[in-house]
């Protein structure tokens, strides 16, 4: 299966915000090939369970740096991250409900909608205001 790669396009121009971007993909493709290898469901859970965490700790990395320096379209991100935290609740229910498939093919469109529409469109907007405020 083909996922969509990580590359320098989908930077925001802030290096820890990259690097946490970057782990969030990979995390995503690591429970794609334990779901491709048919791993138990316990490794399963752990993945999840981790990438729940971890996109957690990261949206409220981004919205505390909005706080902080009063960005404008803070509003409008956070909805966006409220949805994408209820869409990765949804795909743990699946597969916790042992819906392999459908685990599948939501994962996908999350790390498709993650890069292409998430980091690519609403991510991107606040990088300049963010650099111009010295965020590294
Ligand atoms: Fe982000
Ligand atoms: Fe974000």
């Amino acid at each position: 299966m083909n996922l969509t790669a990580w590359s320098d396009e989908f930077s925001v121009g802030i290096k820890s915000i990259d690097e946490q971007h970057k782990k969030i993909v990979n995390m995503i493709k690591t429970l794609h090939d334990a779901l491709d290898k048919g791993k138990a469901p316990a490794v399963l859970d752990k993945i999840i369970n981790g990438l729940l965490d971890y996109t957690g700790q990261h949206f409220t990395y981004e919205e505390e740096l909005f706080d902080k320096y009063g960005y404008p379209d803070a509003g409008d991100h956070k909805k966006e991250h409220a949805k994408l935290d209820k869409r990765v609740l949804k795909l743990k229910a699946e597969l916790d409900a042992g819906s392999l498939k459908i685990g599948e093919v939501l994962l996908l469109e999350l790390l498709h909608d993650l890069l292409q529409n998430h980091i690519l469109k609403t991510d991107k907007k606040y990088s300049a205001f963010l650099v111009g405020k010295g965020v590294k």
